[in-house]
């Protein structure tokens, strides 16, 4: 299966993602596009980044009724995504239609990945705000085998998380990671977190990085040494 890392482009103006991905001049990395970026610069900043050769995941999480999913997805499968994703909290229902969404006409579509519990979801929460009253690794297996049933090829999840998703939904069911940092940086607001040589020892397909890279003094530098750790 591929595994690859995807960097993290929380920026809020293209200008910041030109002069960011101009470091890396004919290098392509696999980049993640984020709410901020999307509502800032719209569905161009997209088509641009294609252009230039980038694959991209489209970060929205969308989480609706199904047949707005569905319709969504399609528009968001016809600007040529590679991964996008939604709430798995909208039902394996929602889930479905969405999945039918994205088919393209000639039968490809992009990865679809599903939210579980956001990692800043905790057990308080979930139990005040959410009257869940089951254990938060348990929602999460559940809601990743939800996903499986669903049809969906993998989850967002932490690196901490990703083995045990393996273990429930099989080792083909994708986990893309956040949360990952060098073993020697800052952790800055991510509590738990893994190097990306750990992350490739617990099996996540995808990390997705972000500020140890674009806050990094020499970006491709450090984007080549996380590639290096985790693809080995
Ligand atoms: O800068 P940093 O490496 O922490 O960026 C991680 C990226 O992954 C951010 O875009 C963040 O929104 C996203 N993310 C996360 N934790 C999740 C889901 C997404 O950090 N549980």
């Amino acid at each position: 299966m591929a595994k690859d890392v995807i960097i993290a482009l929380d920026f809020d103006t293209k200008e910041k993602v030109f002069s960011f991905l101009d470091l890396f001049k004919d290098k392509k990395p696999f980049v993640k596009i984020g709410m901020e970026l999307f509502y800032a610069e719209g569905a161009e900043m997209v088509r641009e980044l294609k252009r230039r050769g980038h694959k991209i995941f489209l970060d929205l999480k969308l989480h609706d009724i199904p047949n707005t999913v569905k319709k969504t997805m399609h528009v968001l499968s016809g600007l040529d995504v590679d991964m996008t994703n939604l709430h798995a909290g909208g039902t394996k229902k929602m889930m479905e239609f969405a999945l039918e969404g994205l088919i393209r006409e000639d039968g490809t579509r992009p990865i679809l990945i599903a939210v579980t519990q956001l990692t800043s979801t905790d057990q308080e929460a979930l139990e005040n705000d959410l009257l869940i009253h089951e254990p938060i690794d348990r929602v999460v297996m559940h809601y990743a085998k939800n996903a499986k049933d669903a049809g969906l090829d993998g989850v967002v999840c932490s690196p901490l998380e990703a083995e045990k998703v393996h273990s429930t939904c099989g080792e083909n069911f994708i986990t893309v990671t956040p949360g990952v940092r060098f073993a020697d940086g800052d952790k800055g607001d991510q509590k738990r977190v893994m190097t990306p040589a750990e992350a490739r020892k617990i099996g996540s397909d995808y990390i997705v990085v972000g500020r140890p890279i674009t806050a990094a003094e020499d970006p491709v530098a450090a984007y080549e040494r996380c590639v290096k750790e985790f693809l080995g």
